[in-house]
């Protein structure tokens, strides 16, 4: 079987594009694939963060990983910092990596606009933590949103470059990017992605925003005076819901420009808001039952991790020795 590996920040406060954009396809791929998904906690730090929450949303987000339907029995799902050989492959591939790629990293850019008071080395090697986290299961493919396309382009370039001079060590992954929803933009401005650090809360849905609130905020939702819903660049706030409403419904554009042809703007957008609201309120539902099951989710914790030590150390000792390094005595 071919692998597939994805990873997200446990940064809470995940949004509507989190799940559309990434966490949906994973579940969609899990049967093609052999797969491995990580709460990537150590990216997480790279932004000051309260221990006490991010020990909190780590628990939490691996937790929707499996009430948004990834078996844990059959996908690895852990915690990137109970596997050390994340760590280790990053420093190798820190010397394999340049900082002039690393300075074209437009996340690196924004990152370090927003916190000019703790520009650190982790935000600016984060994309090579990440390359590690790939590169260690020999990955084929990880489904992404587009925002994170071009540290894969830079894990693919590193990949390459390591087998150039070494031998094929390394699987070269593939990006996975879905069809709709790989780039969910805010609600009160459709030019910039929703994002979890967005100081204004109606330009997202969160994943645990009550059904009033989601209401609230697609009824509030920056659209045009064109009043009609047509899925095209000039009309980006329509655009943006419709493609929220695909993901949703698993309708296509052109469907979705059909079935509202001649209608308004006030009855697409609360079609929308319950479109999200039947995704969520199941998965919600699914997160609280499964929150009340402490010892399950131990359970998950501890064997997932063991499973992905285990494959990311055969990658690690295989890279060890080509560098160099002496076996153990
Ligand atoms: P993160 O935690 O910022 O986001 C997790 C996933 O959600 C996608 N995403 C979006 N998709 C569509 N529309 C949006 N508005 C939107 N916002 C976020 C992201 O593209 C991503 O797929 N560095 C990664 C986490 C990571 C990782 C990895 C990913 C660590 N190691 C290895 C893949 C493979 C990150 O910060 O994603």
């Amino acid at each position: 079987k071919k692998v597939l590996y994805s990873g997200m920040q446990s940064t809470g406060n995940l949004t509507l594009g989190n799940y559309l954009g990434a966490l949906k396809n994973w579940i969609t791929l899990s049967d093609e694939y052999e797969c491995f998904y990580s709460v990537a906690n150590m990216h997480s730090i790279t932004v000051r963060q309260n221990p006490t929450e991010l020990r909190k949303h780590a628990r939490e987000l691996l937790t929707l990983f499996i009430a948004a339907g990834i078996d844990p029995d059959k996908n690895c799902i852990y915690y990137q910092s109970h596997v050390p050989a994340h760590a280790e492959l990053a420093w190798i591939l820190n010397c394999y990596t340049y900082m002039g790629e690393l300075s074209r990293m437009t996340q690196f850019k924004d990152k370090s606009a927003k916190h000019a008071d703790n520009i650190n080395a982790g935000l600016f090697t984060y994309p090579v933590l990440m390359a590690a986290d790939i590169l260690l299961y020999q990955a084929d493919v990880v489904p992404v949103g587009i925002d994170q396309m071009q540290h894969l382009e830079l894990t693919r370039d590193i990949a390459q470059r390591f087998n150039s001079i070494y031998g094929d060590v390394f699987t070269v992954p593939e990006a996975y990017i879905g069809r709709v929803g790989a780039k969910i933009m805010s609600l009160q401005e459709p030019s910039r992605k929703m994002s979890k650090s967005d100081e204004n809360p109606n330009g997202s849905i969160y994943l645990m925003d009550d059904p009033d609130t989601i209401m609230r905020k697609f009824k509030r939702a920056v659209t045009d005076s064109e009043g009609q819903i047509r899925y095209r660049d000039e009309q980006p706030g329509i655009k943006n819901l419709i493609s929220i409403y695909c993901a949703c419904t698993g309708k296509t554009p052109e469907e979705v420009e059909r079935e509202f042809d001649g209608r308004g703007y006030g009855e697409f957008k609360p079609a929308v808001g319950e479109a999200v609201i039947s995704v969520l309120r199941p998965l919600q539902e699914r997160v609280a039952e499964l929150t009340r099951d402490k010892a399950y989710i131990d359970s998950v914790i501890k064997n997932n991790a063991e499973k992905a030590d285990y494959v990311a150390n055969k990658t690690l000792r295989k890279v060890q020795k080509k560098v160099g390094f002496p076996d153990k005595i």
